[in-house]
């Protein structure tokens, strides 16, 4: 409202007039939302004191009515503005102090939540396979449950073999988990959880054309329990076939794969032994960790540790896959990775790794 507009005012109605002013300053004070509102019912509100002199209009002398209608509903206007606008103000001003007061500060340490890590024995599969990864190898799988063609037959492992016996090998009683009796699914003694990484090697055979260079990780079973074993277990296989390989090819890869993975100097010696599906067959020692091959308790004073088992692929077994035997030669091995892992790591009881204590899970 311009000055010509309240002069005009003051002279028709100075009630009108005053008001204004009064609602003016009213609203210029009032601090927070509730007191802003307070004003507004007030001096706008239905029965405010603006509505009954809008409303008295037709009462009023006719020379007043037209500026008052006017001008009365230009104060009406002006004031809805205002208070919209002190309004406005107020929720800024709150905002402002909200931000000043609750002050986040971003470099306080957050909420810890615990972050957990392979377990020891994936770590120790993922470094056994890196290093092979390097040599050329591809990694290759296969089940659990097998059966035991693929165990133990197929790997020139004679039917009296003393590993085939029920009480080395968990064998699956398909009668038990079907509820029928065998049949057309297999009978009693066909499936068993593996107990070796082996039976990949037949696998991969069968499925690659030479040259096949793999390891094989994986879980494994077999009924032990004691502070060297437990009844799963983890192992992994490796296999080279190719032309021209010999048992030199074996010693210089596992000599290798020893250093890179026990230590730059470490030695190994390898013992004659027997594998089915190996000839010659070896057992495989690395120099004791602990006394560096002195003697001590832990190599039970012989200076060496066994490592794995290996050998020259049996050419019986090139005859269960359809590999030509006399163009080809392969070696092939198969280490426990519990044994790797507490032989690195100096773990005294293999069980400890299967009981979920954080405590010690933690350490690695
Ligand atoms: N499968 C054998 C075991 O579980 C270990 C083994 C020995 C694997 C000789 C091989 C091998 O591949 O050539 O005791």
């Amino acid at each position: 409202m311009d000055d010509t507009q309240l002069g005009e005012l003051t002279a028709a109605n100075p009630e009108l007039a005053a008001l204004r002013d009064e609602a003016l300053s009213a609203v210029a004070a009032a601090v927070g939302g509730d007191a802003l509102e307070q004003v507004r019912v007030h001096f706008l509100g239905r029965k405010s004191r603006l509505t009954a002199i809008l409303r008295s209009i037709p009462t009023l002398p006719p020379e007043q009515r037209p500026v008052v209608g006017r001008l009365g509903n230009v104060v009406r206007v002006e004031l809805e503005a205002l208070v919209e606008a002190r309004a406005a103000e107020l929720a800024g001003a709150s905002l402002r102090q909200s931000l000043a007061g609750e002050r986040l500060d971003v470099t306080l340490p957050g909420q810890l939540f615990p972050l957990g890590h392979e377990h020891l024995i994936s770590q120790t599969i993922r470094e056994v396979e890196d290093i092979f990864l390097g040599l050329g190898y591809k990694v290759a799988e296969g089940p659990e449950i097998e059966t035991t063609y693929y165990n133990f037959t197929a790997l020139n492992t004679p039917e009296e073999h003393p590993a085939r016996a029920l009480s080395d090998t968990f064998y699956i009683d398909l009668a038990s988990v079907t509820g029928t009796s065998g049949g057309a699914q297999g009978t009693v003694g066909d499936l068993l959880l593996r107990t070796q990484t082996s039976p990949v090697q037949v696998r991969t055979m069968e499925s690659r054309e030479p040259p096949v260079y793999v390891i094989c990780p994986g879980k494994t079973y077999r009924p032990d329990l004691d502070a060297t074993h437990t009844p799963m277990f983890h192992q992994v296989e490796g296999l080279a076939v190719d032309e021209n390989i010999t048992m030199a090819d074996l010693k210089g890869t596992l000599h290798y794969f020893a250093r890179e993975f026990f230590g730059a100097d470490r030695l190994i010696r390898l013992r004659p032994h027997y594998f089915p599906f190996t000839e010659p067959s070896v057992e495989v020692d690395v120099q004791c960790l602990l006394c560096g091959g002195a003697g001590c308790r832990s190599c039970k004073n012989s200076g060496w540790l066994e490592i794995l088992g290996a050998g020259m692929v049996d050419p019986n077994v090139y005859g269960f896959v359809g590999y030509d035997a006399e163009r080809l030669q392969g070696f092939a091995f198969g280490m426990g990775v519990e044994r790797m892992a507490m032989l690195k790591h100096g773990i005294p009881d293999a069980r400890s790794l299967y009981e979920n204590d954080l405590r010690f899970l933690e350490q690695f």
